[in-house]
This record gives structure tokens, sequence and C-alpha cells, in this order.
């Protein structure tokens, strides 16, 4: 009898604390992360005078797998240095998630080149990856005009590209 009396309080314990994780695990969130840029270039990658655009709006949409139903989940703001970060409940196993480029705040690098302003965030917890932040390729709208010195930097990027590792 004097066991059970250690036995009781230590079971009621772990009751508390299992019940605490299944309910923890329905509440995770991910945090989603990444970067707006003006690709003043039109390379359609980043260069070393990319500049990083604040004040873009983004959106996270969801498209099921089974039929083609879009959530829009939500939408954010880029902040000073260009990065977006969204809060995203975990529930999306079944969907295709991505963020999408939504609206620039610069009239002059504003176009957006279809299937590249999405970038994939897999939204489920066998991922992989451990903690909660999802990082999603960083995304470019297109200046109007390739600045002037674009030609010359990106035959660099190319040679180098070329000339590999
Ligand atoms: C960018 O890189 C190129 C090639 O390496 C270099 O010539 C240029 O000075 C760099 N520009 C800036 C602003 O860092
Ligand atoms: C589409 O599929 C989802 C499950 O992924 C379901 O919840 C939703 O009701 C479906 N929508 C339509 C219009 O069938």
């Amino acid at each position: 009898m004097a066991k059970l009396q250690y036995f009781l309080p230590a079971l009621a314990a772990f009751c508390l604390l299992a019940a605490g994780i299944a309910a923890g695990a329905k509440d995770v969130e991910f945090h989603v992360q990444g970067r707006v840029y003006c690709d003043n270039c039109r390379a359609g990658f980043e260069t070393n005078i990319t500049e990083y655009l604040p004040g873009a709006t983004v959106r996270l949409e969801c498209q099921s797998f089974f039929n083609d139903t879009v959530a829009h989940l939500m939408e954010g703001v880029t902040d000073a240095d260009g990065y977006f970060r969204l809060a995203v409940p975990s529930d999306h196993e079944e969907e295709i998630c991505y963020v999408k480029l939504i609206e620039s705040p610069r009239a002059d690098c504003a176009e957006v080149k279809e299937n590249r302003e999405r970038a994939r965030v897999l939204l489920t917890e066998n991922s992989g990856q451990s903690n909660s932040v999802r990082y999603a390729n960083n995304l470019g709208f297109l200046k109007e005009q390739p600045l002037p010195v674009c030609a010359e930097l990106l035959k660099i990027y190319k040679l180098d590209d070329e000339t590999g590792y």
C-alpha cells in the first residue's frame, strides 16, 4: 500500500503532462519566413545589388490535394528589411501551400512572372524539419527597366556559374 501513495500522484502528474502535450500539439503554429526583393536586374535571382522591399504584401494560400479549392489563409506585409513573418496553424497536411506576391510598394518594381511569384512552404509536422520555422524562398518583383550596371554584373555571375566551384 505504501508504494501506491507515491505511484498515484506520479500517475496523475504523468496524465496531466500527457494531456498537455496532446492539447499543445493541436495548437502548434508554423512561422513562415521569407523576404521580398526588387529584381532590379530582371535576372530571376538575387544579386549583390538587389534591393529588399519594405511594405510589400504577400499572401499565404493553400490548395487542397483533392479539389480546386484554394484557401486564402492570411496576408502579411514586409518589414523595413523586406522580411515577412506569418504565423500559421499547423493543420495543412492535405494541402499544397505557398506564399505569393500580392502588392509591391514601388510602381517601378511591381511586375510578377508566372510561377516565379510564389514559393512553396511545407506546413506539415512530418516534413523532417524539427522546429516550427518554415523558410520560403525569397520572392522578387521585377523592375520595369534593369539598372545599367546589370549587364556587366550578370556577365560576372554567368562566368562564376560556368567556371563552377
Ligand atoms: C557586386 O559584385 C560585382 C562582381 O563581383 C562587383 O564588381 C561589384 O562591385 C559589387 N557591387 C556591390 C555594390 O557590392
Ligand atoms: C475540398 O477538399 C477539402 C479537403 O481537402 C474539403 O475540406 C473541402 O470541403 C473540399 N471543397 C469542395 C468544394 O469540395
